[in-house]
């Protein structure tokens, strides 16, 4: 059963001992992402295939590996850079990584909201610039945070797992999401509602969607005009969700008052002014990036390989 295994970036080591002590021939590829032309050169002969965020997972790379190919397991719960559709019509078994992440890409979803709304990127520049004079009455205010309405688009795991956060700084819960989710509205105290209505009555809009033709810039400039002018909008779901540049305008406008990014359009490119503007916090995509978070997901994802390497049916597949 034993064979090649190519593991697309540097790991933690947690995953690579579940994949060489099944007896796997392991080839890791790269720290940076790799080149394509690389990538799949090292992907000949490989039967199974850990991939992330960074690697284009389509037919191409699929028929270079060969018939060989049993499976590609996603360190990542969002797996839009692998084609589903076509590792469906070759017998390719397609896994990622839920459940194991949702608390700690929430803790950021949240860092994000109280840093962008209580000015903390700006604030930090203007002393680490050796600019802050005094203490000030008037001194980088921001709306608050405790008490407000948060409006959750995508209830699912991770932004339930925000909610229950927001429930501790005694907000309002708000969601819209494809389908009701009863259990979470009772537990949770969250109401439902249209996308527009929601827009235009929370403070805080928290996207949580994973990225599908429907919901590619889901946020964009119509959308953002139905936000309250102190509203502010975090985004650690996947960059094309929200049209950045229609949110650098509207943080330019002031027609909302701040943001806090984890994910774009273009990673690792940023909207050039949207890295001018203060009024936005920036983070390189590190929602799920703890310590023990990525130790889980590494473990699950080789776990995943290995199931299906062994004829057994794995934990996380995923399906077109
Ligand atoms: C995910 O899991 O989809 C993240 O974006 C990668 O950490």
């Amino acid at each position: 059963m034993p064979g090649k295994v190519l593991v697309t970036r540097e790991i933690p080591e947690a995953g690579l001992r579940v994949l060489k002590e099944a007896g796997f021939d392991v080839t890791v590829l790269s720290e940076a992402p790799p080149a394509r032309d690389g990538l799949l050169e090292a992907a000949r002969g490989a039967k199974g295939v850990l991939s992330t965020v960074t690697e284009t997972v389509d037919g191409e790379f699929m028929d270079v590996a060969g018939g060989g190919l049993k499976v590609v397991a996603n360190m990542a719960v969002g797996y839009d850079n692998v084609d589903v559709g076509a590792a469906q019509e070759r017998g390719v078994v397609v896994t990622n990584t839920p459940g194991v992440l949702d608390e700690t890409t929430a803790d950021v979803a949240f860092m994000l909201l109280l840093a962008a709304a209580r000015r903390l990127g700006e604030a930090e520049r203007t002393l680490r610039a050796g600019r802050w004079e005094w203490w000030g009455p008037k001194l980088f205010m921001g709306p608050d945070v405790w008490g407000k309405r948060i409006g959750i688009v995508g209830l699912g795991r991770i932004g339930q797992a925000v909610a229950r956060r927001a429930r501790g700084f005694g907000m309002e819960i708000y969601y819209h999401n494809r389908s009701r989710k009863e259990e979470a509205e009772r537990e949770l105290g969250a109401r439902w509602m249209e996308l527009d209505e929601l827009l235009e009555t929370v403070d805080f809009v928290s996207v949580h969607t994973p990225l599908t033709e429907e919901t590619r810039h889901l946020i964009g400039a119509e959308e953002l005009g139905k936000m309250k002018p102190r509203a502010v909008l975090v985004n650690t779901s996947r960059g094309p969700v929200v049209d950045e540049a229609a949110l650098a305008e509207a943080l330019e406008a002031g027609s909302i008052f701040a943001a806090g990014l984890d994910v774009y359009e273009e990673e690792p490119k940023v909207h050039p002014k949207l890295l001018e503007r203060e009024n936005v916090v920036l983070a390189p995509h590190i929602g799920s990036g703890s310590i023990e978070t990525r130790d889980r997901m590494a473990v699950l994802a080789a776990e995943n390989i290995r199931a299906v390497l062994r004829g057994e049916p794995p934990k996380n597949p995923v399906e077109q």
